[in-house]
């Protein structure tokens, strides 16, 4: 059985701030009371206010960027989890698990470039990967900001979260919103096609992308479509985020490198995935593999 990442911790980070971002976001910086060695991008930690009852279950968030000793979580405020988070005073402490997950692929110089589409706060898992090819992941050499191409969508401008931030970091950054507020008139899968056609993306590229569901469904669609090697970062829902409650399956191709397990755990085979290895569009076609008793 998969298990989590040996250098998964339980600790506590004292809040430093809590800033707003976007309409509806906050981007909360947490001091880790131990040190930790860098963490890889779209990887995660489990975060819950440590003095609060409410809510009991701890809530999944990719480590946005690092500062100053400091983690920092860009959060979109939902339910009862993020509220709690995003009310959390400077000093206030947060029971932080992690880093858990697998995190993005070595992001490297060598191959075809690279375009990531974010969606929303699909965005959180990408700025500090892009930090890390400009400076080199393992033992690639760096990413020239050329190679790199960033396409940011969201239903309208003020959930754009941070988008200055981006364009600061040197790369491409273009963006769509569904309601025309900024850049492109559309979705970022739309986005990319039109850049393809203009020529001012190459077609032949390597894919990130994180976002809604449907979303990441139709770049699941146009990568496969394209034979494009594409990875996805997904946000299920999660209970423990350590491999034991089963709350977060996502269904493997029956022909693909996990295809003898109908169900992968996010938590921890994830939250990254490439395509060959997984479908979001439901596993139809799957024979039972013998002698095991389903996930
Ligand atoms: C690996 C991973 C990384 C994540 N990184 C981030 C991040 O960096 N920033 C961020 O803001 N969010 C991130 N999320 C999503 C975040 O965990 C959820 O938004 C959060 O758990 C919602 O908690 P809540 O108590 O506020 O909402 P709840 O009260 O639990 O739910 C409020 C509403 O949101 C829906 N919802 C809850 N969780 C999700 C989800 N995962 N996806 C879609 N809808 C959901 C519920 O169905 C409900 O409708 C990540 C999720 C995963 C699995
Ligand atoms: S969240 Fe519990 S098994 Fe993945």
């Amino acid at each position: 059985m998969p298990a989590p990442p040996p250098d998964a911790r339980s600790f506590l980070g004292e809040v430093v701030s809590v800033v707003p971002c976007g309409d509806d976001g906050v981007i909360l910086a947490l001091k880790p009371e131990l040190d930790l060695p860098p963490v890889r991008a779209s990887r995660f930690f489990m975060l819950k206010p440590e003095e609060r009852l409410a809510p009991l279950i701890p809530r999944p968030f990719s480590i946005y960027r690092e500062r100053d000793g400091a983690l920092e979580f860009l959060i979109k405020v939902m339910g009862r989890g993020t509220k709690a988070l995003s009310r959390c005073q400077p000093g206030e402490t947060v029971r932080m698990v992690g880093p858990l997950g697998n995190g993005w692929p070595t992001l490297d110089g060598d191959g075809p470039p690279w375009v990531m589409l974010a969606g929303g706060v699909g965005s959180a898992p990408f700025f500090l990967a892009i930090e890390q090819a400009l400076a080199g992941m393992d033992d690639a050499a760096p990413v020239p900001k050329d190679r790199l191409t960033y396409l940011f969508g969201a239903a309208t401008r003020g959930l754009l979260y941070d988008v200055d931030g981006f364009r600061e970091l040197g790369v491409t950054v273009h963006t769509a919103t569904d309601d025309g507020s900024d850049g492109f008139r559309g979705n970022v899968v739309q986005l990319v096609k039109k850049l393809w056609d203009a020529g001012d993306v190459p077609r032949e590229c390597r894919i990130l992308a994180c976002g809604p569901d449907p979303m990441l469904e139709a770049v699941e669609d146009l990568t496969r479509e394209h034979g494009l090697e594409a990875w996805l970062s997904l946000e299920t829902l999660m209970g423990c985020g350590v491999g034991i409650c089963n709350g977060c399956p996502v269904e493997t191709r029956p022909d693909g490198p996990m295809g003898d397990w109908p169900n992968a755990k996010c938590c921890v085979e994830g939250p990254v995935f490439k395509t060959d290895a997984i479908t979001l569009h439901g596993r139809e076609t799957h024979e039972p593999a013998k002698g095991r008793s389903g996930n």
